[in-house]
């Protein structure tokens, strides 16, 4: 089983739930602490063995392209010692059609290689001294299917996020049969949440080019996965530790004081 070595971060989405707070800047450079999410996007994916990242940007994404060239980052990354920098690339987006749209872009850096994908508004704090990614890429390298993180959320939250249905196959482990983003709470097949780690195959790219627009519009991921089901299997695996989503106002404050008062503030 070939090492996963490339990760993709679409950082393209508008932020419009942070409206106006992100109106001249990308969500992916809010603050947590003293470093923007995007940092600890980026270190999580260092930290689980990632050589090469390409970042998806879109209009009004430039400070995220401007923060990496101007860091030492190596030393501010928090890199665990035994992982070397990253190769950091980007792409832009020409229009904000959806995640699996962004994704698409993704095709000539990723090949016929599987690779992974990490939400550029999402963050990670693991229960143990591995990084919540590695633990999913440990199950893929064991069962070679392509896995997606769930974590149980509350049933009137399923409308926020993209919901699966499955049976679990080992603890923790689930065979998908259903993805459905955004669902209502009658219509959701669990409360299983999709929290935004992906790894892939290839064959995405062909599902994602026939993915008509769904929830919101948008060219679904979550909608191309589900046309995927018919070909492959595709698992899930509920995550090991804490995921910190940034999308709203509420949920970057709370993520903001989260980490505060980890330091002692
Ligand atoms: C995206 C995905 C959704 C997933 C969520 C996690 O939605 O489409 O399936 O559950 O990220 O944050 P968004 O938050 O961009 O609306």
């Amino acid at each position: 089983m070939p090492r996963i070595k490339k990760c993709v971060i679409p950082a393209a989405g508008m932020g419009k739930r942070l409206y106006p707070l992100t109106r001249g800047q990308p969500k992916e450079m809010l603050p947590i602490m003293s470093k923007p999410v995007i940092h600890y996007v980026v270190s999580e994916a260092i930290n689980s063995g990632i050589d090469e990242i390409l970042i998806i940007v879109g209009a009004g994404k430039e400070a995220i392209i401007n923060y990496f060239d101007r860091h030492k980052m190596d030393e501010e990354l928090d890199i665990n010692g035994e992982y070397d920098f990253p190769d950091i690339y980007f792409v832009r987006q020409k229009e904000q059609k959806g995640l699996a749209d962004a994704i698409s872009y993704a095709r000539n850096f990723t090949g016929d290689e599987d690779f992974l994908v990490l939400l550029g508004d999402t963050i990670y704090q693991s229960f143990d001294s591995s990084t919540v990614t590695s633990h999913l890429l440990e199950t893929y390298y064991r069962i070679a299917k392509p896995l997606i993180a769930l974590e149980e959320i509350p049933y009137d939250d399923v409308i926020n996020y993209g919901v699966v249905g499955g049976e679990e196959t080992e603890p923790g482990i689930l065979k998908i049969n259903k993805f459905i983003e955004k669902p209502t709470k009658a219509d959701a097949p669990s409360n299983l949440g999709i929290t935004g780690i992906y790894i892939l195959k290839s064959e995405i790219y062909d599902f994602i080019k026939v993915t008509e627009p769904g929830r919101n519009g948008e060219i679904q991921l979550t909608d191309s996965l589900n046309m995927m089901l018919t070909t492959q299997e595709i698992y899930g695996q509920r995550i090991n530790g804490k995921r910190y989503d940034i999308g709203s106002l509420d949920l970057w404050v709370r993520t903001f004081m989260a980490f505060a008062k980890e330091k002692g503030y």
